[in-house]
């Protein structure tokens, strides 16, 4: 089922939402399944919760190019998987050391830390299972489509490169060149991949994809922004995750560096930066705009 212009943004990320864990019940294993300590852990992740957001970032800018709607869900489900095996890491007690997300104990505290490891790197290998699957993506795209994604979840400017240098910068004077790296990759490289990947998918013309890929960076960087600014102004209950927690962990965070009322402006001003690029498209990319301004006003 297709959006229609009528439908509030907030029914419409909902029908997404139904969407993509629809399909994602049908891609995991089940909990039953042989060997089932794994395939509950990886559920438990997975289906805690969870706004969805790069799967919905993948349709819609797949929308934009008349993509096949349920080829587009599978590329979507398949950045969950990868999006759910980075937070069951990020909480790991060598990493952020969080008792909580999405509402519910964090993975290796049901589990324990060697299922938990296991889990994440079983949902990101089943991520690149999905992806090669025959048949799946429109003839030919697949190998540049996986290609992208990998090196925006690897070392060189992607997730794990953030994530490293997120770490070491922990208790250490930070500059904000440093800084914006960390949260452009770290979680910046993988948003915009999310966008271009269904851009992609849907194969649009590189002059479209290259207006895509501002937009996404932008609001790749905005969200990390908004979710350092959530830990300090945001509540646990609606968060399903700890707050206050950079703070205690001395983490270069936007607030801590820049404040929180200069976080707040560069944060709209990345926004309104990404809602320009689409201005080309007109109407048609009306809801990618309502998308990026939701994802720093949002409060959970
Ligand atoms: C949290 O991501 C981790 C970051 C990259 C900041 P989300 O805020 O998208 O988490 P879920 O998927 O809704 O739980
Ligand atoms: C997470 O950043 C980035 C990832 C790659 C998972 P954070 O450590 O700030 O995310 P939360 O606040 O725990 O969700
Ligand atoms: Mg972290
Ligand atoms: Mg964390
Ligand atoms: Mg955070």
């Amino acid at each position: 089922v297709s959006a229609t212009p009528h439908d509030t943004l907030y029914q419409y990320l909902n029908e997404i939402r139904r969407q993509v864990d629809e399909e994602l019940e049908r891609l995991l294993p089940g909990a039953q399944e042989y060997p089932p300590s794994i395939h509950q852990a990886m559920r438990h992740s997975v289906f805690a919760g969870g706004k969805r957001l790069r799967p919905i970032l993948c349709l819609e800018s797949g929308r934009l190019f008349q993509g096949e709607e349920k080829s587009l869900v599978h590329l979507g489900c398949a950045l969950e998987l990868i999006h759910t095996y980075s937070l069951i890491h990020d909480d790991l007690p060598a990493l952020d050391n969080d008792d909580l997300r999405r509402g519910k104990p964090t993975c290796h505290r049901v589990y324990g830390e060697a299922t938990a490891i296991l889990a994440g790197d079983a949902l990101l290998t089943l991520a690149f299972e999905v992806l090669s699957a025959p048949g799946l993506l429109p003839e030919g795209r697949s190998p540049r489509i996986i290609h992208e994604l990998a090196h925006a979840i690897g070392t060189r400017g992607g997730m794990v490169g953030g994530q490293v240098v997120d770490l070491e910068a922990a208790g250490r004077q930070t500059d904000a060149a440093t800084l914006q790296y960390i949260h452009s990759a770290k979680t910046g490289a993988f948003i915009r991949a999310a966008v271009r990947c269904g851009a992609l998918g849907a194969n649009a013309p590189e002059e479209d994809l290259a207006r895509l890929t501002v937009y996404g960076a932008k609001i790749g960087l905005a969200f990390q922004i908004a979710d350092d600014l959530l830990d300090v102004t945001g509540s646990k209950e609606e968060l399903g995750k700890s707050v206050g927690k950079d703070g205690q962990q001395q983490k270069a965070t936007y607030p801590a560096i820049h404040g929180l009322e200069e976080s707040q402006r560069i944060a709209s001003q990345l926004v309104r930066e990404a809602c320009a690029a689409l201005e080309p498209y007109g109407d048609r990319a009306k809801r990618l705009q309502e998308i990026a301004h939701f994802l720093i006003e949002r409060t959970n």
